[in-house]
């Protein structure tokens, strides 16, 4: 049973490059052999993550996401089952907002930046489906 779940989250202090690659390596080394795809963006203290791979893998994976003392005030915006997957290219891609044309944030939200919090759950997806292929994402994995 493959499902998708994505959430928003704020940093608990910015995030520094560094730090964020750190994120990704371990994402990545654990999610290939899992079966888990998806991407990770970060942008002024909110995280948002879509996770895709088998439901009770996802379901162990979002709770050990949420327990990590990095981030706070998770919010699962979409859990669903899914037919096939949107993101698996990636074992955890990294959606660099610096580079995104500001007119594909507006085209979803009030201003051109990112707010999960203020977007329904499709949106978002939506959004980063069209980052996705927009060839947006700075790192497979
Ligand atoms: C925003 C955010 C996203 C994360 N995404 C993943 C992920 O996709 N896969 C993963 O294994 N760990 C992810 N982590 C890290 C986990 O919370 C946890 O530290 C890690 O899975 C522990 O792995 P280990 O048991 O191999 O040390 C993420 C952490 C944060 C803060």
């Amino acid at each position: 049973m493959l499902v998708r779940c994505l959430y928003a989250s704020r940093a608990v202090e910015p995030i520094a490059v560094g730090a964020l690659d750190r994120i990704l390596e371990k994402s990545r080394k654990n999610n290939f052999p899992r079966g888990v795809t998806g991407l990770l963006c970060y942008s002024n203290g909110t995280f948002v993550q879509a996770l895709e791979g088998g439901r009770e893998i996802v379901s162990d994976l979002l709770g050990t996401i949420y327990s990590d003392n990095r981030h706070s005030g998770l919010q699962v915006l979409m859990f669903e089952e899914i037919a096939e997957r949107h993101f698996g290219n990636w074992s955890m891609g990294r959606v660099n907002l610096d580079t995104v044309n500001s007119a594909s944030l507006l085209k979803y939200s009030i201003r051109a930046e990112l707010n999960p919090f203020n977007m329904p759950g499709s949106a978002t997806l939506a959004l980063l489906m069209e980052l996705a292929a927009a060839g947006s994402i700075a790192s497979r994995g």
